[in-house]
């Protein structure tokens, strides 16, 4: 039996502002795909599927201004700019983005630049905030009117092993119910989604690094036109940038610092201890705009789709943040997604659906690889058992040594750093 279709009519886009539609009381909504969340997981998908002609409600429990104020990813692969480029979503992306060919490891004070576009035929990454990604798609989903919900709470997902899940939630103290073929759990680690399978239904696997990383954002011009991934004694430090007046650097910290212990003072002269002389000596510096400490951890659950319920992105896992992947992962999880609810729709065919899980989970665990393998290269690790402490140094520098030097590491580094194919 193919998966019913039903429209809504008239479309609804209820929104926190007073221009929007307000809802009716106990509202009843039938939809083709109820996505949960809109991060960049969710409301890529939302576009994706939207220009196939394949309704989808979105449902937020945030509002739209609190989404946009996380400040997370930063780069983007190839794969995910075509992605964007197919969701119609990449007219600022190509104006404002900032193309990279390339970036410096600093080891031991000395900076040796890993050439991406020759090492991968000319591929590249762009940077390009995802707070950007994300409010292009949150302005396109409001541009053309297509239904989502914000501010929804006490969000539940019902009969997702059966032929008609629903979502349940609530907006301003009103009932709603979504009733809908699919539901795309795009909720993020702390999401409802994944919290709701039974546990006997699912393998995850986790590790959690003994550190984190204290991240400032600042209006200043970026200490170098390309990032800097540096491991020094003092500890990982990375400098990034969102645009040519908006730099983005992160340090390796302790998991018990809190960020109002880190004065902006002492935040510029760690990272400055942590560069090599002539980026040092560069470094301009100016009052913090963000300031926030996230942990890092490697997760993965297993398998990716529940009956009638697809998880997509943080929600199924989460990889530490060095290597720039987790938004990258987002995307191809919604390529997969949509190209088999595509499929659904357009053929009756499921087998893009049926093999959703599998295609996600064989890339999740490479970049997995590669997220643990360059976190682990790149931090000290002191006391930790993951490591062998001093001796765990030596081998870093070693490895790093040899990544430098070695046509065929550098290669793999790249390979991996634009992205693996999908
Ligand atoms: P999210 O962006 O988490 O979006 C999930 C959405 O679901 C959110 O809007 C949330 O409010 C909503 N939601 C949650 N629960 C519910 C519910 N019950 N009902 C309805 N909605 C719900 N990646 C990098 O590549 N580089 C980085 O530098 C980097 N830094 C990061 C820093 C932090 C602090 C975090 C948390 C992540 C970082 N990441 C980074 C990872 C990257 O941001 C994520 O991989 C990416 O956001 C995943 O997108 P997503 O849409 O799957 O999930
Ligand atoms: C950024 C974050 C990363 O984890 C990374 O590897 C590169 C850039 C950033 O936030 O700009």
């Amino acid at each position: 039996m193919g998966p019913e279709v039903l429209r809504c009519e008239p479309p609804h886009f209820w929104h926190h502002e007073a221009n929007h539609k307000q809802p009716r009381q106990d509202m009843k909504i039938n939809t083709q795909v109820a996505i949960i969340g809109a991060g960049p997981s969710g409301l890529l998908l939302g576009a994706l599927l939207a220009r196939e002609g394949i309704e989808a409600t979105v449902i937020e429990q945030r509002s739209p201004d609190y989404v946009l104020g996380r400040i997370r990813a930063g780069v983007l692969e190839q794969g995910t700019v075509g992605l964007l480029e197919r969701a119609g979503v990449a007219d600022r992306l190509h104006r404002e983005g900032l193309p990279h060919d390339g970036f410096d490891l600093c080891v031991d004070g000395v900076r040796h630049r890993i050439d991406l576009a020759r090492w991968t035929r000319g591929k590249r990454v762009t940077v390009y905030g995802q707070t950007e990604v994300t409010r292009d798609l949150m302005d396109q989903r409001q541009a053309q009117g297509w239904p989502s919900f914000y501010d929804a709470q006490e969000v539940a997902v019902h009969d997702f092993d059966s032929a008609r899940p629903r979502v349940t939630f609530s907006v301003q103290g009103v009932q709603h119910e979504v009733q809908a073929d699919y539901i795309a759990g795009c909720d993020g680690y702390h999401g409802v989604c994944r919290a709701s399978v039974p546990a006997q239904a699912l393998t995850t696997y986790e590790r959690v690094y003994p550190f984190g990383w204290l991240g400032v954002l600042s209006r200043t011009p970026p200490v170098s036109d390309e990032l800097i991934y540096s491991n020094h004694e003092r500890g990982f430090a990375l400098c990034s940038l969102r645009s040519p007046m908006l730099s983005r650097y992160y340090v390796q910290c302790s998991l018990q610092d809190k960020v109002e212990q880190w004065s902006d003072d002492a935040f510029w002269s760690e990272l400055r201890a942590r560069l090599d002389a002539p980026a040092a000596a560069a470094l301009v510096t100016g009052p913090s705009i963000e300031k926030s400490i996230a942990p890092l951890r490697s997760f993965v659950a297993e398998p990716m789709r529940f009956g009638q319920l697809f998880l997509a992105g943080d929600a199924a896992h989460i990889v530490p943040p060095t290597g720039a992947k987790g938004l990258n992962l987002a995307a191809s999880d919604v390529h997969y997604l949509s190209q088999g609810l595509i499929e659904r729709y357009r053929e009756g065919s499921p087998a893009g659906l049926d093999q959703y899980s599998d295609r996600c989970l064989r890339r999740v665990w490479k970049a997995s690889r590669f997220s643990w393998w360059f976190t682990s290269l790149m931090h000290r690790f002191e006391q930790s058992e993951l490591s062998g402490g001093p001796m765990g140094y030596r081998l870093q520098q070693a490895e790093l040594e040899y990544l430098v030097q070695s046509e065929a590491a550098m290669t793999a580094m790249a390979e991996n750093y634009v992205g693996l194919p999908f």
